[in-house]
């Protein structure tokens, strides 16, 4: 980015998918996301003249919560177990024990949850305590790249909220947390505010990358705040939905606002004295990605294949001639909390065909979202403007879908990057360019289009999101019988 906001070159290499070596387990190596982030900044710097002389700052992002667990000799222990593996149901349940719920609502500002790092270290003590041992340092995805790049070991405050070992009140790590579960501060990283310079590019972070050695880094931020901070949601007021493998709806807030019920997270935003609220669908794009990949999206006529599905689903009319799509292929949580939560088909009569199923997809994902903003209301979070991210901002027809089921106007934003932008914001404030986020996002984030709701298509979604939400309950029994008896049997899953 250069220092009016504009995107000036950019690079990227596919990591290798997720391994589930069983049912509801979600692994990737550490090692992957390093080459493929080596890849990518050296294609970026091609396109540019000085190369990586003519970089004043790097910023970070990626997926939050997952367990990177490095030995003393700074070699990876074990796969990271990522943030939407499953496997650490008895770990959530040993946290609210040991602590209470509302005590743990008053310490971390959230409930444990399978997702959370802290569990996952939990179980790895606990089943794996030949690796366990050999644990020196934890750290999350983006930062073990950033350790890769700089030889640092650093976090920053949004990112380390996911982990439910920060005071996300008193932006620190918990002593209390810390404590009671016996986890050493000093496995942990430091903390940083996300547009703060937290280490410089090493001799060896430099080679692999092309970047030049001491050019300055941020600490960043996971994927959501960044992809907020990308797309200016950065006030109360501003609201984000976006779609990408999971579904998050992002809310900045002035102070840390709980949800009594623990259905969403309370995590600081990338911006010192902010925090936001998110709602979490698991598996948002995931599901059309699954659909794609176990049924095909149609003869290959050389175009995106996400396109082609689009372009089938806008076949079929709103509402998908009552078909509906309950999302919950990795469990969920907003609104349930509950890793057995198993997705549904429903409705499906011999007339249907496959434009209605992916319709029914696009829309359940759509109902999935709008059930956060159903609990922001409640919680009196204020919803002015609501601006789309991600792949489902990318849709046509997933947009409108998205205006006809929030029933409100949606907002796209010029720059398409969500997450990467804003890391790069989050660098140019460090690089004093600008200085504040908030100016920085006055300046650079830039509106594109709105869409407005279709008034027809928006009741008639209405009616429809009724029936959704009804289905969770009625199908809750059966997705817990079978899932635990799945979870009996050894599988055949495959990556995603
Ligand atoms: C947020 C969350 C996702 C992941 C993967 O809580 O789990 O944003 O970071 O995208």
């Amino acid at each position: 980015m250069d220092e009016r906001g504009k995107v000036v070159a950019s690079g990227a290499e596919e990591h290798t998918p997720f391994a589930s070596p069983q049912l509801g387990w979600a692994e990737q190596d550490p090692r992957d996301w390093w080459r493929a982030c080596t890849l990518a900044v050296r294609r970026a710097l091609n396109d540019l003249v000085a190369g990586g002389d003519s970089i004043g700052c790097v910023g970070f992002s990626g997926q939050m919560h997952g367990a990177v667990l490095l030995d003393a000799n700074d070699e990876v222990v074990r796969p990271a177990i990522i943030w939407c593996d499953q496997r650490t149901e008895a770990q959530v349940e040993e946290l609210s024990a040991l602590f209470g719920r509302d005590q743990l609502i008053h310490l971390t500002c959230n409930l444990p949850l399978t997702n959370f790092t802290l569990t996952k270290l939990l179980w790895v003590r606990e089943n794996e305590p030949q690796n366990w041992q050999r644990v020196a340092h934890v750290m999350l995805p983006k930062d073990y790249v950033r350790f890769r790049l700089t030889g640092e070991r650093a976090i920053d405050m949004a990112d380390a909220s996911g982990t439910l070992l920060l005071d996300v009140a008193r932006r620190a790590w918990s002593s209390e947390i810390l404590s009671g579960t016996g986890i050493e501060r000093q496995l942990l990283p430091a903390l940083w505010e996300s547009p703060q310079v937290c280490g410089r590019i090493s001799a060896r972070g430099a080679e692999a990358t092309g970047l030049k050695p001491g050019t300055p880094v941020v600490a960043g931020a996971g994927d959501q705040a960044a992809g907020a901070v990308g797309m200016g949601i950065v006030r109360p007021g501003a609201v984000s939905a976006t779609i990408g493998t999971s579904g998050v709806v992002f809310a900045a807030t002035d102070a840390p606002v709980l949800d009594p019920l623990g259905r969403l997270h309370t995590f600081c935003h990338a911006i010192p004295g902010r925090w936001h609220v998110m709602g979490v669908t698991q598996a948002a794009g995931l599901s059309l990605r699954w659909f794609r990949d176990r049924f095909g999206s149609g003869p290959d006529d050389g175009r995106d294949p996400y396109e082609r599905l689009s372009e089938e689903a806008a076949t079929a009319p709103a509402g998908a001639d009552g078909v509906l799509w309950a999302p919950y292929l990795m469990g969920e949580r907003t609104p349930y909390c509950d890793p057995n939560a198993r997705a549904a088909l429903v409705g499906l009569s011999a007339s249907h065909t496959r434009a209605h199923v992916v319709r029914a997809i696009l829309e359940g994902v759509a109902f999935s979202l709008r059930d956060t903003f159903t609990i922001l209301r409640e919680m009196s979070v204020p919803v002015e403007s609501i601006r789309l991210g991600g792949g489902g901002a990318r849709s046509t027809l997933w947009r409108q879908i998205q205006a006809d089921v929030y029933g409100h106007a949606v907002e796209i934003v010029e720059a398409e990057e969500g997450a990467a932008y804003g890391a790069a914001i989050l660098a140019g404030v460090g690089a004093e360019n600008w200085k504040s986020v908030d100016e920085a996002c006055d300046v650079v984030v830039r509106t594109a289009r709105e869409v407005r709701p279709n008034p027809k298509n928006a009741a008639l979604l209405d009616r429809v999101y009724q029936a959704y939400r009804r289905i969770y309950p009625a199908l809750r029994q059966i997705s817990n019988e079978v899932s635990v008896e799945a979870e009996a049997r050894p599988t055949s899953v495959s990556a995603l």
